[in-house]
């Protein structure tokens, strides 16, 4: 089973799923985490360029590739693999980000994004995928708390420097793409407290994946 993460800057998918994994294994699953863009050693490499707020000029088709070329590594040194093994993978973003930074954000032509993703990687999707949804005021105010705080690095903030007005689009970029794929999509209102996110992940996991 492969089930991804979503979410605008803030919204806790990261705390959340590094959660959700370990509730998991407690349960017996055989279950990893991992993240996009990052997941591999090349793909890390290639997160530390695309982050980097001294990269402020990248063209967004150079953004869309980059984002592309890292999924590349990803799928084929990792999560193929490992689905293939029979393990459930937990991914903090995938596709969806694409189509909601890259698509609905940047203007990039979806219909371009939405053809690589099947010439290239046979359009694989998550099972599920975990929409933590909330208004990106909120969500970039605890981006910036936790960058200021120094719980997150400072050397990848070049998205949380964009515009209210691009986390507004991203933001309903993902709102459009559940209201498209609804047997794919959970929403959750990550606006409440870390605790009743929790409890909402653990409800809707418990009704779809643990017997
Ligand atoms: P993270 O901070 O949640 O790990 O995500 C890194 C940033 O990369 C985040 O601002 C969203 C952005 N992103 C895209 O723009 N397109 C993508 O395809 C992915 C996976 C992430």
């Amino acid at each position: 089973m492969f089930i991804s993460f979503e979410g605008i800057e803030g919204s806790g998918k990261t705390t959340h799923a590094k959660h959700t994994v370990r509730f998991l294994q407690d349960k017996g699953h055989d279950c990893v985490i991992t993240r996009e863009p990052g997941g591999t050693r090349i793909g890390e490499k290639i997160r530390a360029i695309l982050l980097d707020p001294l990269s402020k000029d990248m063209d967004p088709l150079t953004e869309l590739l980059l984002y592309t070329a890292d999924r590349a590594q990803h799928i084929k040194e990792y999560i193929l693999p490992l689905l293939s093994d029979g393990k459930m993978v937990l991914c903090d973003r995938y596709y969806d980000a694409t189509m909601a930074y890259q698509g609905f954000a940047r203007g990039l032509d979806i219909g371009l994004i939405e053809k690589m993703h099947k010439l290239l990687f046979e359009n694989l999707k998550p099972d599920i995928t975990l929409l933590l949804d909330l208004p990106p005021e909120i969500g970039l105010e605890r981006a910036w708390k936790q960058i200021n705080n120094g719980n997150r690095i400072s050397e990848e903030t070049r998205f949380e420097e964009e515009r209210l007005s691009f986390h507004k689009r991203v933001r309903a970029g993902y709102l459009e793409l559940s209201r498209l794929e609804p047997e794919r999509f959970r929403i959750i209102d990550a606006s409440k407290d870390e605790h009743g996110v929790r409890e909402e992940i653990i409800k809707i996991l418990a009704a779809e994946i643990i017997p």
